[in-house]
């Protein structure tokens, strides 16, 4: 049965052409067994008729708060209080930021104010509006109070222009619902730690050595598992991203300082993510000063970092351990090999070579295995999808029933 059986869920719908993706979202959730409640704004009607949301939802639409068709009760406050989830598909910057500055101007924003239920945030828009540091900093208040976001995909936007903004699949929401109303059944309690990001080897002060990671894979999945009930702890090293809610965040910089973060912390985790990039190599000296311009040439002497993972592998006792491997040829010898060597658990190897894999990206394409081989080879998604798929393969290897402490 579906964890949306019998859940009421307030769906805003805002004005913006991906206005018509709500459609198939409210057909989607309806056909699970939710009871779907739409507010549209004035600005979403212009997109979208009322109507079609009635006909998918079979339940009026709400559009003007003073339409008030039941006098028994406020409709505003009714609707507020009736929710169990409150989604908005598309969001505006404009509802983003009423939310986010406590205005209530129509039916949607009002409801929004007075509602005591989790709201989750899909947002929709051209690219340079959703990268305003305006809109960026009502994302960030929202976050801190609580509220979730489904990020939006990368892409071709209605507007003409190519980058973020572009609406989240309806089944990606769908799938975020419903991890919502499951949430912590084998998650609840078990206490994950994720490694994201490139670390950071210092030549001088200035200057250092890294690599591509932007820490996305590894935030992807500490968000993920955090929405599922784990107890999460991000070790991460630089990256340009905000802590997710309610995660353990815990900033690093060079392979010593997250070897020293991890085996910390090793003795009281369950499962164990390596996403993060660790540089094989650091330089043997790290110099005081500004090293100067002088000969023509400059010999940089490395020097080998820990292996954090191994080091995980040989200490490792119930913990269950997730390894990564970045590679650009021969993947399924060398992600078999590391899993081996490492003593992992399991190994998720992505072909950074390939488009739309590995470092930097959105999206991922990953072939997972395990001690006997192949479990699940991944197409193109996104690395949020991933994060939910491996959280899940991770859960029916993990020794039964979530743990309460
Ligand atoms: O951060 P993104 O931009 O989202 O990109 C995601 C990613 C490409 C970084 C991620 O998907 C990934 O592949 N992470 C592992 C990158 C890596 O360091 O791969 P590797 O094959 O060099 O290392 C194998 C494993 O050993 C990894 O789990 C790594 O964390 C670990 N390792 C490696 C070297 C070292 N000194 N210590 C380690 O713990």
């Amino acid at each position: 049965m579906s964890s949306l059986q019998g859940k009421t869920i307030v769906l805003g719908v805002t004005g913006g052409i991906a206005a018509y993706k709500a459609a198939d979202l409210t057909s989607k959730l309806t056909q699970a067994g939710a009871k779907v409640h739409v507010i549209m704004t004035e600005s979403a009607v212009k997109f979208v008729a009322p109507l079609t949301f009635q006909t998918l939802s079979r339940h009026h639409v709400f559009v003007d708060t003073f339409e008030e068709r039941n006098a028994s009760v406020v409709s505003h406050i009714d609707l507020a209080d009736s929710a169990d989830l409150f989604v908005i598909a598309p969001a505006t910057a404009n509802v983003i930021a009423k939310l986010a500055l406590g205005l209530g101007d129509d039916m949607l924003s009002t409801t929004l104010l007075a509602t005591m239920a989790p709201i989750l945030i899909a947002p929709a828009m051209n690219v340079h509006m959703y990268g305003n540091p305006a809109v960026q900093q009502n994302i960030q208040t929202l976050r801190s109070r609580g509220i979730h976001f489904i990020e939006p995909g990368e892409g071709q936007l209605a507007c003409g222009y190519v980058g973020k903004g572009r609406l989240a699949e309806p089944l990606e929401i769908v799938a975020s619902i419903e991890g919502h109303f499951a949430n912590g059944q084998p998650w609840r309690g078990r206490r994950v730690l994720v490694t994201a990001g490139g670390t950071v080897e210092r030549i001088d002060p200035v200057r250092y050595i890294t690599n591509d990671s932007s820490g996305k894979m590894g935030f992807s999945i500490a968000e993920e598992a955090k929405r599922l009930g784990a107890k999460v702890t991000l070790i991460s090293a630089p990256t340009a991203l905000p802590a997710p809610d309610g995660v353990e965040m815990v900033r690093v910089h060079s392979a010593q300082d997250m070897l020293e973060a991890v085996l910390s912390r090793l003795e009281q985790t369950d499962v164990i993510f390596k996403a993060a990039a660790v540089a094989d190599y650091r330089p043997a000296l790290k110099a005081e000063q500004k090293i100067k311009k002088s000969a023509e040439t400059l010999t940089l002497e490395l020097v080998k970092n820990p292996d954090i993972l191994k080091e995980i592998g040989t200490r490792k006792q119930t913990q269950f351990v997730v390894g990564f491997a970045a590679e650009t040829d021969k993947l399924d010898e060398y992600a078999l090999d590391k899993l081996k060597r490492k003593n992992c658990d399991l190994l998720v190897a992505n072909d950074v070579s390939q488009e739309g894999a590995g470092f930097g990206t959105d999206t991922n394409i990953v072939k997972i295995f395990d001690s006997r081989g192949l479990v699940e080879s991944l197409p193109m998604m996104s690395k949020v999808e991933i994060a939910r798929k491996l959280l899940k393969l991770v859960a029916e290897r993990l020794p039964a029933a979530g743990k309460d402490s």
